[in-house]
Formats: structure tokens, sequence, C-alpha cells
């Protein structure tokens, strides 16, 4: 895993954005795996302004986001499909039609989470998964105990996710208990992962996954398995880590070697 320490959660979104944008430069069609939640905000707002700039263009693009809660319909104010609609997509060129999220709407779950991985394999995989990583060191709504070749399916979120998440609602009782999410195993699929984490409070779940056991308590050390991670980490999410040191040298040499 390449560990990136940034000086803020500002240069966190901008590396994430460079990263998305050089991508989508050197292959329009990319396929672009999204996620939701407080962590990738600002990078969206930085890809809506370099979008405005016509630095780039989602015109051929196509997304899969990790996850969307049950039961909820895609207009309801607090689905995934209202959160990327109204915080990226209807801000830039992509084309509606090829915006995936799961179905947590469907009447038939099960069908509904086969359905997404066909989608995915037709797309012919993603070329660029975006995380964040939770509190408990989920990825997607993988929750600790999840198998590591889990596939896209319905999961129950743990009384912390749902804590964390409360925020987003009126109230704790309104989260939804239930979601549909990617996979572990269908996430580690993806051709490149960029992990992104901001804030004193996600500095635990960082330490585990990074200098800790791959172990399904942690869902995030499976990417530990993964040849090519970027985590990118302002120095509050960073600031458990043992080894900063080490990764910032590394970093310094990384950063040579690609200029
Ligand atoms: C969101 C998702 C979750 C979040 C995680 C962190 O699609 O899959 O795993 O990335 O819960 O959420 P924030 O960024 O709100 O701290």
């Amino acid at each position: 895993m390449r560990i990136v320490i940034l000086e803020s959660a500002q240069a966190v979104s901008h590396r994430a954005a460079d990263i998305m944008c050089e991508l989508l430069n050197d292959k329009p069609n990319a396929v672009l795996g999204l996620a939701t939640g407080g962590t990738p905000l600002a990078t969206y707002d930085e890809l809506v302004v370099r979008y405005n700039q016509q630095e780039v263009s989602f015109a051929q693009a196509t997304s899969f986001n990790l996850d969307e809660y049950v039961d909820m319909s895609p207009e309801h104010a607090q689905s995934y499909h209202t959160f990327m609609r109204e915080n990226l997509f209807r801000h830039i060129d992509i084309d509606a039609s090829n915006c995936h999220l799961p179905d947590g709407a469907s009447d038939n779950h099960w069908r509904a989470c086969e359905h997404y991985e066909q989608l995915i394999d037709q797309a012919g995989g993603i070329d660029l998964q975006l995380l964040g990583i939770g509190t408990d060191g989920h990825i997607a709504f993988n929750e600790p105990g999840s198998s590591l070749a889990s596939r896209t399916r319905l999961k129950a979120l743990t009384e912390q996710t749902r804590r964390d998440n409360a925020r987003f609602f009126d109230s704790l009782e309104d989260v939804p208990r239930l979601a549909i999410t990617m996979g572990i195993g269908t996430i580690l699929e993806a051709h490149d992962i960029v992990l992104l984490a901001t804030g004193a409070g996600k500095a635990g779940a960082v330490r585990a996954f990074v200098e800790g056991p791959v172990t399904a308590q942690v869902p995030a050390s499976a990417l530990q398995m993964h040849p090519n991670v970027t985590v990118l980490l302002d120095e509050d999410a960073a600031s458990w880590l043992v080894r900063t040191d080490y990764y910032r040298q590394v970093e310094a040499v990384q950063r040579s070697l690609e200029t």
C-alpha cells in the first residue's frame, strides 16, 4: 500500500481529484467506483471545479457506487442516489444512464445484488475505486466479520455505523438497519483503489488496517492483499501510525521517480 500523508483534508481531496482526473484524461471511458459519506465530499467539490475549468470530462465515464440503504426510494433525501445526484452527478457531464447504485428499493434484494455484480462485469470491471473507511474499519458497508471474499449482498449495519451516520438523519431511529453493499471480494477486483481518511476520528481504524494484521475484524485490512492501493491521509488520520517516517521517506522517493 502506498501511504500518503498530506498536510490537510483539503490536500487529500486535491490529490484524490488529481488521481481521478489523470485516469479520465488517459482513459475517458473509465469505470469509476464511487463512495458516499462525509469524506469524499471535498473531492467531489474539487472534481466539479476541475470540470467547470474544462480540465476533465465525465461524458464517456461509467460509475458504480459502493452501497445503498435498503427499503429507501432513490428519491429519499438521505438515499445515496440523492447524495450522488446532489453532490456530483448533476454538476458534471456524466450520462445519468451510466451512473449505477445498488437498487435498495427492489422487492427482490438477492436478485438486485446479483444484477449489480453482472453490471460491473459487463462494464469490464472497475478501473478506480474510491473508498472511505468507517470508524470500525468497514469499507463500503462490509462491517467487521464480513468475509474477505464477499460479493455484493445485503448487510446489517452495526450500531456504531448507525450512530456515525445519524448526523445525516433527523434521529438515530431513522437510520436504516440494512444496506446493499459491494463485497470485499468485489472491491478487491478493482484495478486501482484509493482510500481517503481525514480527521482524528479515523486514526484508530487507519492504524488497524495499515499496520495491523489482515483480519475480517478490520475489513479494510483486506486492502493489504491488493497490489495497487493508495491511502490518502491527513495528519490527524495518520496520527496513530507508528511507521510515519518510513511512509514519508518512501513517498518522497516515489514522487521524485514520478516527476
Ligand atoms: C459510503 C461507504 C462507507 C463510508 C464510511 C465513512 O459509501 O461505503 O464505507 O465510506 O462509512 O464515512 P464518512 O466518510 O462519512 O466518515
